[in-house]
């Protein structure tokens, strides 16, 4: 592979979709404007839609004023429009395929892109197998003098057999360390901070585990429902769009243990650790652990079945069982029309012993460490602090709060961004290794199969609260409560 060589053709499949029109035209418009993309470099989109080079760079310069966070720097944008190309074709059939083969020749002549690429597939599942299949069989991987990378975007699979079979599609023709299994929330700024937080403190570091933990909440609400995503949520559901990927991600990040050096694999390596440390839910133990909720008018949503019995809404329990975690809850919360739109990680810290002030102030609130992930990007520490005065001593909590998204910039990068730079750059610590996505879906196939068979009632909340009252009471049976911070 040729590491240092970041020189390279994009091709997008899927470029007049909406993922390509709202992130990744706007990311690398942003990396244009910040000079990072490589000099020798262009982009060809492909799609089904009649259109004329021209007026597909039209439709990219509107998307990149409506998404992007820069404002348009006519140099810049002139620069980047002209290595735009649009080819149309079906992904199904072949000629479309020999056509593009001769075109990204003639360009690599053009922009000294030596045959590196990077094939960005930014279309429906369905065509993962397919595309990947006609580009080997067409000469288009494999080059030895040259690289060529694979992305593939969410969902990978429906569960863990799907993704198997997916997965083997791919990796007959890419090798895993060519493989990008993209998912976006890696790439958010705050995610790459958590392992800074924790291995670049020592406040943090040494009280990181069972001893001084009491639980972990992790959550992702947003107050949106599925907008025109019917289609597609329908067959999903909350706990194959949300938990099986972003969720365990978040979850593999605040549990593992630090790595022996910062690279790709030591990394990944930790991270599947947690994973197999999951306990794998018995469907008595789902039914224990688990809830499922589906909000009020979801049913009425287009493209959505008026019985329809997909979940909106999942909060779950879970132990990683392993000497750090033993005893300590983990409590995952995702869900769809909530009250706010948030993500965040609560560290729950455990009281001081019964004596001092634990023993004469009853109320005393326990120590919070909030890594906020978005929108808000941040970390809220709350602690106990005397009330200032005279008198009686009164005692609350106080916060100190780093904002991140207000103090350092207001204008954080884009998870594309970074993301997009990486696979050009050859480093997939960012994206997922097959036996996360592998050990993910062992996690949450187990449970998808205990509720097979079981109707649940639906709809179980009604939109702007927080979810079904099982998914408090989950917490209550545990002397705990959700910190909604
Ligand atoms: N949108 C997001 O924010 C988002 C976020 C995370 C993951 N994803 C994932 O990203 C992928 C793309 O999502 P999207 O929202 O961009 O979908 P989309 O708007 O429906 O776009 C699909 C693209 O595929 C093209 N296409 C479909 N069938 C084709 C065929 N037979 N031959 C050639 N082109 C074909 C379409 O071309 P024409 O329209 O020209 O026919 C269009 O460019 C999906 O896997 C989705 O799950 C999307």
């Amino acid at each position: 592979m040729v590491k240092n060589n970041i020189s390279n053709i994009m091709i997008i499949f899927g470029g007049t979709g909406d993922l390509t029109h709202r992130k990744l035209m706007p990311a690398l418009y942003n990396l244009k404007y910040q000079k990072i993309l490589p000099e020798n470099f262009a982009v060809v989109s492909v799609g089904r839609r009649d259109k004329t080079e021209e007026q597909y760079r039209k439709e990219v310069l509107e998307s990149v004023k409506n998404y992007s966070r820069f404002d348009i720097d006519e140099k810049v944008w002139q620069d980047l429009s002209e290595r735009i190309y649009y080819k149309r074709f079906d992904f199904v059939y072949d000629n479309g395929y020999m056509e593009l083969s001769s075109f990204l020749k003639e360009l690599d002549e053009n922009y000294n892109t030596k045959g590196n690429r990077v094939y960005y597939l930014a279309v429906a599942p369905e065509y993962f197998g397919i595309i990947v299949e006609k580009l080997y069989r067409h000469g288009m991987v494999n080059n030895e003098t040259s690289w060529q990378r694979v992305v593939i975007e969410k969902p990978f699979g429906e569960d863990l057999e799907s993704a198997r079979k997916l997965n083997k599609m791919i990796t007959d023709v890419f090798t895993e360390r060519n493989t990008y299994r993209i998912d976006h929330y890696l790439g958010k700024e705050m995610l790459q901070n958590i392992m800074v937080i924790r291995f670049a403190n020592v406040f943090f570091e040494p009280v990181w585990n069972r001893r001084y933990i009491d639980n972990v909440q992790i959550s992702s609400n947003e107050i949106v429902g599925i907008e025109n995503r019917g289609g597609y949520y329908e067959k999903a559901g909350a706990l194959r769009d949300m938990v099986q990927n972003h969720m365990m991600q978040l979850l593999t990040l605040t549990a593992m243990e630090p790595p022996v050096n910062l690279d790709t694999e030591s990394i990944r390596d930790e991270k599947v650790k947690v994973l197999k440390s999951l306990e794998i839910f018995t469907p008595e133990a789902v039914e224990k652990n688990v809830v499922r909720g589906q909000y009020a008018g979801y049913r009425q949503e287009d493209k959505v079945s008026p019985t329809s019995n997909t979940e909106t809404f999942v909060a779950l329990k879970v132990h990683v069982e392993n000497f750090r975690w033993a005893g300590v809850p983990f409590y995952i919360r995702t869900g769809k029309r909530m009250p706010e739109k948030s993500t965040q990680i609560v560290i729950q810290f455990k009281p001081l012993p019964g004596i001092l002030y634990f023993k004469e102030y009853k109320n005393l609130l326990p120590n919070l460490l909030v890594i906020k992930i978005q929108p808000e990007e941040g970390v809220k520490l709350q602690f106990n602090a005397k009330v200032p005065g005279a008198g009686d001593i009164t005692i609350q909590p106080v916060d100190m709060d780093f904002c991140q998204n207000c103090q350092i910039s207001n204008n954080s990068p884009e998870a594309y961004e970074r993301l997009l730079y990486d696979v050009m750059r050859g480093d997939s610590t960012l994206f997922t290794r097959w036996d996360e996505v592998e050990y993910s879906w062992k996690f949450v196939d187990a449970i998808a199969e205990a509720w097979k068979d079981k109707t649940p009632d639906f709809p179980n909340y009604q939109p702007g609260t927080w979810g079904p009252k099982e998914a408090n009471e989950l917490l209550l049976r545990d002397n705990r409560m959700w910190w909604n911070v």
